[in-house]
This record gives structure tokens, sequence and C-alpha cells, in this order.
């Protein structure tokens, strides 16, 4: 045929775009079928604009064209233009005009602190302008956030930006989760993990800048911070040090950092109706699932944003939400429901932010996470039942528990604010305004303030600061709850008498788990048992996401969960046990499936597992196995929770040994119905009653044994008296 004749090397531009326009349609045709001609089209207009040079190419090649050539081509253009499109999202940023002078006030100045309202682009934009700028030339950028969840999003939102892998240029580090390599210039962080890198790099010499961002959020470890970037900025006159809030309180941060420079960046507000309840609710959790329903049905379009307290609330929200929307027809719009909270998995927490349909109204029921740290757009409805979970801490005791708490005027306003970021928005307080003005707290009070402060405290003295007293705080913590911390350190053995940290001390501190976790795990040493303790370790890290127990199979689930306790060895062998049997099968889902076990848990497990190990090399201790020996196990485990034990009670209740309180066995534990004598536990949790969650039999003069600076024989006295019928035997 004639037209195959013709050289292709001639100079006739349109006839070689036409007879590559027209193989690039057949081609495409041919993949879509003739069915969606809009789609090959589509591919057409696409590759022939974007891609023509390279197809060219390929043609005048005299190759065969190849298809898949094109469709890898047409992927990089695709890809091209969405970041051309995020490029000009940036762009409409609040932060965008503000760019050059931010520079500027960064250079001209060591310490600077930034102000902006949540979605202004402080976490997403600054890194990457002083990418821009040259900084990283100098060292990398960290950017700390309060929340794991925050760290993982934003980066993997930046590398999207900068059109990188996650974890090459753009990459984040969490406890337990390293997702940077040598590439990495721009680290997201959480403040802890920070606050841990000073342990090997006192001065933060891979470091050009450090943005302490969410200042505002006050947690423990930003506190922490705060003194130690002060300290050693003094020192490294070329690092840049950036404290940014979403609050406008900044003066504080300012005055604390020798009156650095405030920069503000003007915000877009919109605004925001204002409604209470005009009587307190009973039950909030119903009241936020019937006003969402409301909203639903009677106002125009835009998304909702619910604030609740903790993931089990979302969950029943959720249920109950989805049981709701079915009964209501197909005349209503759809209403998608979203979940986020810290534990939830990465590939779910993508969902809050993809765009909700046309049609559509999108539902997202959130923790205390999105009232600054995360920005979800097309949020035009907020509601607050006026609550979140708290930690407090009672230094008398030592207890901590996690409590659901009233916010402070200060988080109600952030949570008001969310509504009204991209056009005017309503929120739904579910409180009074009465409750409003006379009984929430202007500002909720920092963490260090109600805390447990043993693990600070011990890195702290492992990075060689001695006088907590005298210790830069902006706010100091109670000065009981740091004697507290000193104390538990002490029955730990971490400190010697002077204050100073011993060799276990300094060994504990290489482990990025709270003092007793780490202390059960360097006292496996002792008892050659470090193989099975730090598998024990790794599941309780995991938290309480291990078993699961579906509503319609609570019995097979039950049973399941009940192989593990065979012989009542308690809630840590039994976990142990988990975590072999699963080894055993190589490691199978599908038998995590038919043991109602949650595969995704235990493959944390592994992981945190896996850096255990690596851990326990680091300090000199070898992974030997002492599996048949149950009591090495459980004298390890008493070696770092001694300060956790607690006796029976005639009425089948509790009382701790140390500063006596009444607590039971959760029910969920294996020893729930066998309530040995003695026990050690790994947590309190107060839920109706105070519970002990993970739970192990132990024989008192165990802890004559181990902690004879913290027991005495008087506190175990019924240990020798084991004829003595139940209850006996008990002092006072
Ligand atoms: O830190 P700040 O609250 O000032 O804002 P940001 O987190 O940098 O967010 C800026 C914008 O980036 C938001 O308006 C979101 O549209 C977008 N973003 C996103 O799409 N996905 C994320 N994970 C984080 C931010
Ligand atoms: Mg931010």
């Amino acid at each position: 045929n004639a037209e195959e004749k013709m050289n292709p090397f001639a100079e006739q531009e349109a006839w070689e775009e036409h007879q590559i326009g027209n193989i690039i349609f057949g081609k495409a045709t041919l993949k879509y079928g003739s069915k969606n001609k809009k789609q090959a089209a589509d591919d057409y207009q696409f590759v022939f604009e974007d891609q023509i040079d390279f197809i060219k190419a390929s043609v005048m090649d005299g190759d065969n064209f190849d298809y898949e050539e094109m469709e890898d081509a047409l992927e990089k253009s695709r890809a091209k233009s969405a970041l051309e499109a995020l490029q000009e999202e940036r762009k409409k940023l609040p932060i965008y005009p503000y760019r050059e002078e931010l520079l500027q006030a960064v250079r001209d100045h060591q310490v600077l602190v930034i102000v902006g309202e949540t979605g202004s682009g402080k976490t997403t934009q600054i890194p990457q302008y002083l990418h821009e700028a040259g900084y990283t030339k100098q060292g990398m950028i960290a950017c700390t956030q309060p929340r794991r969840v925050a760290a993982m999003s934003v980066a993997a939102r930046v590398s999207q930006e900068m059109g990188v892998k996650l974890g090459h240029e753009v990459g984040y580090s969490i406890r337990f989760e390293d997702c940077t390599s040598e590439k990495t210039i721009l680290k997201y962080m959480t403040d802890g993990m920070l606050l841990r890198e000073f342990l090997g790099e006192p001065d933060l010499a891979s470091y050009s800048v450090v943005m302490v961002d969410e200042a505002h959020e006050r947690t423990l470890s930003t506190d922490i911070l705060f003194g130690l970037v002060k300290d050693i900025s003094r020192f490294r006159p070329d690092l840049k040090l950036l404290i940014s809030s979403a609050t406008l309180d900044a003066e504080k941060f300012s005055d604390y950092f020798d009156s650095a420079p405030i920069f503000k960046i003007p915000g877009r507000r919109y605004p925001v109706e204002i409604n209470f309840t005009k009587a307190p609710e009973a039950d909030y959790l119903d009241a936020a699932i019937v006003t969402s329903l409301q909203i639903h049905v009677t106002q125009p379009p835009g998304d909702i944003l619910v604030f609740l307290t903790g993931q089990e609330e979302i969950e029943t929200a959720e249920e109950i939400l989805k049981h709701r929307t079915r009964g209501l027809g197909t005349k209503i719009a759809e209403l998608i429901i979203c979940p986020i909270y810290a534990n939830l998995p990465t590939e779910l927490q993508a969902k809050i932010f993809e765009p909700t349909p046309e049609g559509a109204r999108k539902v997202v029921l959130a923790t205390n996470i999105a009232e600054t740290s995360l920005t979800i757009d097309g949020i035009k409805y907020v509601i607050d039942p006026g609550f979140c979970k708290m930690k407090s801490y009672n230094p008398r005791t030592g207890m901590e528990s996690l409590l659901v708490t009233p916010i402070s005027k200060a988080s109600a306003m952030q949570r008001a604010g969310r509504s009204g970021r991209t056009g005017p928005g309503k929120c739904f307080r579910l409180y009074t305004a009465y409750n409003f003005h006379n009984d929430l707290d202007d500002n909720t009070v920092p963490e260090i303030q109600r805390t447990n402060l043993a693990n600070v405290v011990l890195t702290l003295k492992s990075l060689g600061i001695h006088d907590l007293l005298h210790f830069d705080f902006m706010d100091p913590p109670p000065a009981e709850a740091l004697l507290k911390a000193l104390e538990l350190l002490f029955a730990l053995s971490a400190l010697n008498k002077l204050g100073e940290l011993t060799k276990v001390g300094r060994r504990m501190a290489e482990f990025p788990v709270d003092p007793m976790l780490s202390k059960m795990i360097v006292a496996s040493e002792k008892y050659k048992c470090s193989d099975e303790i730090i598998s024990i370790a790794a599941m309780l890290s995991v938290g309480n996401s291990i078993f699961y127990r579906p509503k319609d199979k609570q019995v097979h689930a039950d049973n399941a969960r009940m192989n593990f306790h065979t012989g009542n060895v308690g809630d840590h062998i039994a976990l142990l046990k988990v975590y072999n049997s699963w080894k055993e099968t190589n490691y199978s889902t599908q038998w995590c499936y038919e043991n109602y076990i949650q595969v995704r848990s235990m493959k944390r497990a592994r992981d945190v597992r896996d850096q255990l190990a690596g851990l326990l090399e680091r300090v000199e201790i070898e992974l030997t196995s002492n599996s048949s020996d149950l009591d090495a196990i459980k004298k390890s485990i008493t070696s770092g929770f001694f300060p956790h034990s607690a006796r029976l009670q005639k009425n089948g209740s509790y009382r701790t040994v140390k500063h006596p309180q009444t607590v039971n066995i959760h029910p969920s534990s294996g020893l729930a119905q066998v309530l040995p004598r003695w026990v050690v536990y790994h947590e309190l949790v107060l839920t109706t009653k105070e519970y002990m969650r993970q739970v192990t039999e132990l024989k008192p003069e165990w802890l004559v044994e181990i902690a004879p600076h913290y027991y005495q024989l008087k506190d175990v006295e019924d240990a020798g008296s084991k004829k003595m019928p139940r209850g006996e035997g008990r002092a006072q």
C-alpha cells in the first residue's frame, strides 16, 4: 500500500501526526473496545499533546509501535500532569503569597515562631520551601508531629507533591517504623522520635532545620524538645529552629525562645455559625449520630466532621450510622462514613482525603486528631460533643488513666474552625452555652503536668541532664511527679542512690518503650529467656487489637482465644503462645482467620519484635530461648512489673500491694475466672471499674527476691501461710 511505502522520515509534519494519531487511536480503541471510543479519544488526545515526540521517535525508529510502551509513556505523562496539578494547588494555599517573606525571616533569624490556621500549609509547605531554598544541602529538615498518623499522612502528601517515592527524599519516622533512606532530606517524625534521636546525636548534626510543628498541642515530648532544641541552638548557630502552632497564643513560645519573632500567616476564614443545645445531652454519642443524620437530610451539601473520643466510640458510631442510613430509603443521598483514629491502618486513612463524589455526603468520625493535625477539605459542618480522651496521672499512687474529659474552650474554638475553611460553616456543639462559658477551662493542661514522667526522666538522664529540677521547662511538671519518676527508676535499678544512670538504666534507655517494659527486656538476660520476652514485649506494644470478637461469632472467638490459655498460664504467656503458633504456621494469614486473630496486629508485632531483637544486639544481650521454663519468663516479667503487683481479696477483687487500691481482673483476661492469689499486671484501665489488663500469676516470694529494696517480707507476709483459708492472711 502506498502509504507504507512513503518515507517515514519525510518532513511531512502533518502526515506524521495524523499517522501517529491513527495508530494511537487505533490501539487505544483496541484496548478499550469500540464501545468506549471516548476513553480512547481521551488517551489519544492526551498522548498526542504530551508525548508526541516520544511516540514519534518510536514510530520513526521503524519499530513496530508498541502499545505497552505507549502505556508507560501515558502513565508517565499522567503522573506529570498530576504533579503539575498539585503544583497549582500548592500555589493556592494561604501560605504561598508569604513564601519569600517567610524565607527571608528564616534567613534573618535563627529561631522563628510561626502561627497560622490549620490548613494554611505550614506542615506540608514550609519544609518544601526550605528545601527549594537550599537548606537541605547542609542537612536534613526535621518536622515533628505529635501524632503518628499525621506524620505518615503528611509525609505521603509531600512525597506526592514532590513527585518522589515515599521513603526516598521524603520519609517519616515513627516508633517501630522507619520509612526513610539514605536519600531522605525531608523527615516527618513524631516528636518522641526526634527526642530519641538526641540519644544517638546530641547536637542533631545531620539536621539543618528543626521544625517543631503543632507546638500548641504541648505533648510531653514536644515540651521536652523545646528545652533540648533551645539548648543546642546556642552552640549550633547554623541550625534553624521553627516553632509552628495553629493557635494564637504564640507569645508564650516567643517568650520562651528569648523573644523570637513571630511570623503570622493570615488565614482564610469564613464565618462559622455556632449552635448550642438548649439542655445538656444525656448521651452525646447518640446525640452526635442523630445530629449527623439531621444535617444529612436537611442541610445543603458539604461534609460533616464529628469529634469523638476514641476508636471504640468511632466504631460504634460507624455501625449505628450504617444501620440507620439503610432505613432512609433511596431518595436520600449516599452518606459515606469515614473513620479516622490513630490505629487505623494506613490504607484506610487515605479514604478520608478522597474527594466526595457528586451528590453524596461524607461524614468523618474522628478523634482529636482532626482538631489541628489533619486538614480534611470540604468540611462544612462540625459536630462537637465537647469531650476528648485525656491522660491523667496521680503522682501519689503512680496510677495513670485515660479518661473521657471535657475539652477546653481553646479546643472548642479549634473544632468549630474546621467547618469554615473553604466557605461559611456551621458548628453544632452538643452542650449548652452555659456549659461552654462556665465549665470549660480556657486551655488544655499541658501533658507534662498530667502524666507519668519515668520515660522522659530516663531519656534526659541518658542525655546527661541530671539536674531535672532546673531543666528549662516551659511549664514545669509537678515536683511530686518528678520525684515519683525518680523513685520508680531507682526501684527498677535504672538509677543509683545518687540519681545517676546505671548500666541497667543505660541499656533500658536504648529501647523505645516504657521503663517497666524495657526493664523486663533487660532482665531477660539473667533468666536466659530474651527470645520469649521480646515476643511478649512486642505483643504487648501492639496493644489490645490482637484478638477480635465478631458480634455473631463471640462463642467461637472466645473458644479460640481460650485455647491459648490452657493450663492457666496467664495472659503474657498466652500472647507468647499466639506469636509462636503463628510463627510455626510460617506467619499464615489463614491461621489468623481461623483463630480470630487480627493478622495486621500480628504483622506489626513481628516488625516490633525484629526491632527489639536488633536493639538487644546493640546492648549486647544474647538472644536465648528458655521456652520450657515458664517461671523464668514470669520472673523476667516480674523484674519489670513488680510495682504492678496485686493480691486477691475475699470478695474476688484485688488490692494493689503498694499504695493499696481496689482493682479487678479484666474480663478479657484468661485468668478472669481463675483468680490467682497473687498477680502482676501490665496496665490498669478504668471503664466501669479499675481493671488490670494482661495479668500473670506470680509467687509472692519473687517480689522480695527480685525487688528487695521495694518489697519487704511484711508486704507479702501471707506467702508462707498457704494453708490458711483465702483472705485470712491479709494484713490490716
Ligand atoms: O499545617 P497546616 O495545618 O497549616 O496545613 P497543611 O497540613 O500543610 O495542609 C495544607 C493543605 O494540604 C490542606 O489544605 C490539604 O488540602 C492538603 N493536604 C492533603 O491533601 N493531605 C494531607 N495528608 C495533608 C494536607
Ligand atoms: Mg499542620
